[in-house]
């Protein structure tokens, strides 16, 4: 055989090799399409550990931040990771964003809990921004802070700014004067969950608690609106309602202004997208790491009013979302209307296993839906 038949039979070969394993890896090593649930290996063949991540797109690349895990435990003993991306399939790992301290006085200190990390440009500061919920080493999910960190550089390094709860000593604007002067409190109920006891939580039971404090803040996302204007939306007064918190320009804190969503809903993992000037949130509802049904929610005003609709999954394995957990809506750049849907499939036994599903936003009478896909690419959006 002289030597271009060689090649040309060589190329035949790893045609059929490639189509025999129907890999999503293409002839060139490289990703080609998505296989959400599966290993997905970086630049440097090891599984992406971004996990409760985010993406921001900046000049022309995606960046995709995420929580570190290790195989044991959920605490953070790295931080948080970047990986850089110019087509979503094939990922660079840049390293620790956000590095875990070794000052036993610092909120961020090594086994401390580091999750949902989300990071948005402030093209007025040129800074990177990023927040993530902080619970505080040593004291379980008590603490429901969110952390606030900030760089120069969008892979960083982001050095933490500040830590705590959120609008400390004001008011959801979508609260009643009445609600805010209602003098129940929790210590008048000896047991959670009861028809009364629900229905002065969504009375604002836990707002008035944490009033003075500041409110709770643990599941996360971040959202810049076309007006350049950003919004903190997070699970709060103990998971069971969601806040959407406006930011100050600088993206360094809140302007006090924020409302209450689904009071008593218990949403978690918020994920948020808007298309043709409507708002379209997915969130979970509330069961550790273990998948439910995802839930949707639309408006028409970022502030509300918010409408709940039914799981906007379909198909089989539905009500647990395909086993996964939402944490981020990334609009495709360069493609109209084209939306995917990140989540976590957690495996608290082996944190680090944890996969990532990814799946296309379909719309059906206008709602987005969700459906599972073994293998899918970009050109579904075509
Ligand atoms: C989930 C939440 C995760 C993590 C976990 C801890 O409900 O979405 O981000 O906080 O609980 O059990």
């Amino acid at each position: 055989m002289n030597f271009k038949n060689f090649l040309i039979l060589n190329i035949i070969l790893a045609i059929l090799i490639s189509c025999g394993q129907s890999s999503s890896v293409n002839i060139e090593g490289e990703y080609s399409s998505f296989t959400p649930g599966e290993i997905w290996e970086d630049n440097q063949g090891v599984h992406i550990n971004a996990h409760g991540g985010g993406i921001l797109y900046h000049e022309g690349v995606y960046y995709w931040f995420g929580e570190h895990k290790g195989e044991r435990s959920n605490s953070a003993f790295v931080g948080v990771t970047c990986y850089s991306s110019t087509d979503l399939y094939n990922w660079k790992n840049e390293g620790v964003a956000l590095t875990v301290s070794d000052d036993e006085e610092s909120p961020i200190v090594r086994g401390s809990v580091i999750e949902r990390p989300k990071v948005i440009y402030n093209a007025k500061t040129d800074k990177f921004v990023m927040y993530f919920h902080l619970e505080l080493k040593g004291r379980g999910y008590e603490a429901a802070h969110v952390a606030v960190a900030v760089s120069d550089n969008v892979a960083g390094p982001y050095q933490l700014v500040k830590n705590g709860r959120v609008n400390a000593g004001k008011w959801p604007l979508n609260m009643t004067d009445e609600q805010r002067n209602y003098t129940v409190e929790s210590a008048h109920f000896d047991k959670w969950w009861t028809p009364q006891w629900m229905e002065a939580l969504k009375d604002g039971l836990f707002v008035r608690r944490d009033f003075e404090e500041g409110q709770m803040s643990r599941d996360m996302t971040l959202f810049v609106d076309d007006d350049n204007k950003a919004y903190h939306i997070y699970s709060s007064e103990e998971n069971l309602t969601l806040h959407i918190a406006e930011l100050t320009d600088d993206y360094l804190g809140y302007t006090g202004d924020y409302v209450r969503v689904e009071p008593g809903g218990h949403n978690e993992a918020p994920a948020i997208f808007k298309k043709d000037e409507r708002y379209f949130m997915i969130t979970s509802g509330c069961t550790g790491w273990d998948p439910n049904a995802a839930r949707l929610l639309t408006a028409d005003n970022i502030m509300g009013p918010w409408t709940l609709h039914s799981n906007p999954a379909l198909g089989e394995d539905a009500e647990l979302t395909f086993h996964s957990q939402s944490t981020f809506i990334i609009p495709v750049q360069g493609k109209e209307d084209a939306f995917i849907f990140m989540a976590d499939r957690w495996r608290p036994k082996n944190p680090i296993d944890g996969r990532y599903v990814w799946l296309p936003i379909l719309f059906e009478d206008g709602l987005p839906v969700l459906k599972w896909f073994d293998e899918w690419d970009l050109s579904i959006f075509d």
